[in-house]
């Protein structure tokens, strides 16, 4: 997740978390001059993802600039890297990128005849349902099975949905048994029992992809997987590691907390009473402030026993 989940996240959950196979990186948008920012080169570095299965993804509509990436990443030794079609943001779908290029078949499909003839790495794609209508799909699988997507990673929703209304899981299961390429489903897992439901629901799909409910509860994985749930030590330490790390890279723990608050916005939903606490967070205007709630969370709101909630 873009600007949540950079390497000194992903590196943290691992210290302090189990239970995740892969760790897919926050969108690089690689540009026509051919050069990263100083900012993405951090995330992709490999000392920065030591240790992790980490998938670099890419938010293009140019087979030249996907290429180039691409190419970069496996000399950099990725194994994978995968292409969004997914991000619903009204500027990058003003664009023609992310989900926008869903409702530009004739651009995508140029989009991904460049890519898949000439791609030196396996490359797979995160898509959306459609623009508007979740039978935009149809046409659209019909292009995706042409090619050897490595995974297809379906979020049941369509662009004008954003992040609202439910997956669309009757669509999802319509779509389901015409893929080609092995499915992962993302969209709205934020318990253990969801993604028991899932999966129960959907044997054939072969992965889980989690976002925000992995974010509020960071043992989501874990549970899935029959294993302990978060506990208050090592969600104290994932924090700490976090917040030292961010202090470290932006060389201002003012800057950390900023980072911070939008880290507590999803982890808050783990505690019992966690939206009363979120104003004295949002309020916290120096770095002591923000030590002081975040103590205060810590040492007196009790974790929900059953699951996070997602505002
Ligand atoms: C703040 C934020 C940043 C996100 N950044 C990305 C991104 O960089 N790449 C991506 O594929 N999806 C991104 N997403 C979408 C999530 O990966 C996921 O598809 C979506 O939130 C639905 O899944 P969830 O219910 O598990 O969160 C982002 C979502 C949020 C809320």
């Amino acid at each position: 997740m873009e600007g949540v989940t950079g390497w000194l996240f992903r590196q943290a959950h691992r210290h302090w978390f189990s239970g995740v196979d892969r760790y897919f990186m926050p969108f690089l948008s690689p540009r026509q001059e051919h050069a990263f920012t100083r900012r993405e080169a951090s995330d992709f570095l490999p000392e920065h993802n030591r240790g992790l299965y980490a998938v670099p993804q890419l938010l293009t509509r140019s087979a030249d600039d996907f290429l180039w990436a691409a190419g970069v990443l496996a000399d950099l030794g990725y194994r994978e890297v995968n292409l969004n079609l997914g991000c619903p943001s009204g500027t990058v779908v003003a664009k023609g990128k992310g989900s926008g290029l869903l409702g530009r078949r004739e651009e995508l499909e140029r989009l991904l005849d460049g890519i898949y003839a000439r791609a030196g790495i396996p490359v797979s794609i995160k898509t959306r349902l459609g623009l508007r209508d979740p039978e935009e799909f149809f046409p659209l699988l019909e292009l995706f099975n042409r090619y050897p997507v490595c995974e297809l990673i379906i979020h049941p929703r369509v662009q004008k949905d954003f992040y609202r209304n439910q997956p669309r899981l009757d669509a999802f299961a319509a779509a389901l048994a015409s893929c080609r390429a092995p499915v992962c489903y993302n969209g709205d897992l934020v318990t253990a029992a969801d993604c028991a439901a899932l999966i129960r629901r959907f044997p054939g799909v072969t992965a889980l992809m989690a976002g925000r409910g992995a974010v509020a509860d960071p043992a989501l994985f874990s549970k899935a997987r029959g294993g302990p749930g978060a506990d208050r030590g090592a969600l104290r330490a994932f924090h700490d590691e976090l917040y030292a790390g961010y202090a470290q890279a932006f060389g201002s723990r003012r800057n950390a907390t900023l980072r911070m608050k939008e880290f507590w916005s999803y982890l808050l939903g783990l505690f019992q009473d966690g939206a009363g606490q979120a104003k004295a967070l949002r309020k916290a205007a120096d770095p002591a402030a923000y030590e002081a709630a975040v103590n205060h969370i810590f040492q007196s709101l009790p974790l929900r026993e059953d699951a996070a909630v997602i505002w």
